[in-house]
């Protein structure tokens, strides 16, 4: 579904990708794990058409990406979790959701609330008052709303408590279970590799490793290097 092939990327004088590729396959849930700074943020942003590569290629199903505006971008059918979720703080919960499903016109949210019950009891909230766990639920509840095939989610584990963090990965899964395609950017390794069907690790913007979520788990470098066994 995304193909992405040979990628250099700077900001401004700085090399940030390197020569970088990966793929995402139609339903599966592939992980690129890093630590700050290894250009994560970057790569999504990148996708998303706010920035431009200067070599390499980005197709979507196909189609190239790169050139295109982010707006441009949802519209073919990807759609992002920001880094900050970056929600509307004075609107509500279903303002939120109406936002999200812009390019496609509001439809219905039964499936949404459905996924995050909170977020139907909360619909009237203003979304900058609720937790920092709530928040996370529903800026991935309006990248739903927009319906995309492909969601891509950064660092959505990002400053939660461990059960928050827990009930996100559990809707990613959940997503991924009935057919969403999910490109996931953590640096919760253990988690991210759990949930995921293959995983690349980014280190100073070059993918250093790439395998199967599971042989990675049980990589003893793995293992060393990013799971503090
Ligand atoms: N707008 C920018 N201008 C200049 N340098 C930037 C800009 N955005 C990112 N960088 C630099 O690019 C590199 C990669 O940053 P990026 O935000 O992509 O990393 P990240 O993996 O998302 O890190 P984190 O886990 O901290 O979010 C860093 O060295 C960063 O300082
Ligand atoms: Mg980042």
């Amino acid at each position: 579904m995304l193909e992405i092939d040979s990628l250099d990327v700077y900001h401004g004088q700085l090399h940030v990708l390197w020569d970088l590729s990966l793929t995402v396959g139609n339903g599966e849930c592939v992980t690129v794990l890093g630590p700050n700074g290894a250009g994560k943020t970057t790569l999504v942003e990148t996708v998303m058409g706010l920035n431009r590569p200067t070599r390499g290629s980005i197709r979507f199903d196909g189609q190239e990406l790169t050139g295109l505006r982010p707006n441009e971008v949802v519209s073919r059918g990807i759609a992002i979790v920001p880094e900050k979720r970056e929600l509307f703080p004075r609107m509500t919960v279903a303002e939120n959701l109406a936002l999200g499903a812009y390019t496609r016109g509001v439809g219905d949210n039964a499936r949404i609330y459905d996924l995050f019950p909170i977020l139907a009891e909360r619909r009237d909230q203003l979304a900058g008052t609720m937790s920092g766990g709530e928040q996370q639920m529903l800026a991935i509840a309006r990248a739903l709303a927009a319906r995309p095939q492909l969601l891509i989610l950064d660092e959505p584990s990002l400053g939660l408590s461990p059960l928050f963090v827990s009930t996100v990965l559990e809707s990613i899964a959940a997503l991924n279970a009935e057919g969403l395609t999910i490109l996931l950017l953590e640096q919760n390794v253990r988690s991210a590799l759990e949930v995921s069907d293959r995983a690349y690790v980014l280190e100073n913007g070059r993918i250093a490793l790439e395998g199967p979520s599971k042989a990675l788990l049980d990589d003893p470098k793995v293992q060393a290097s990013y799971l503090g066994v």
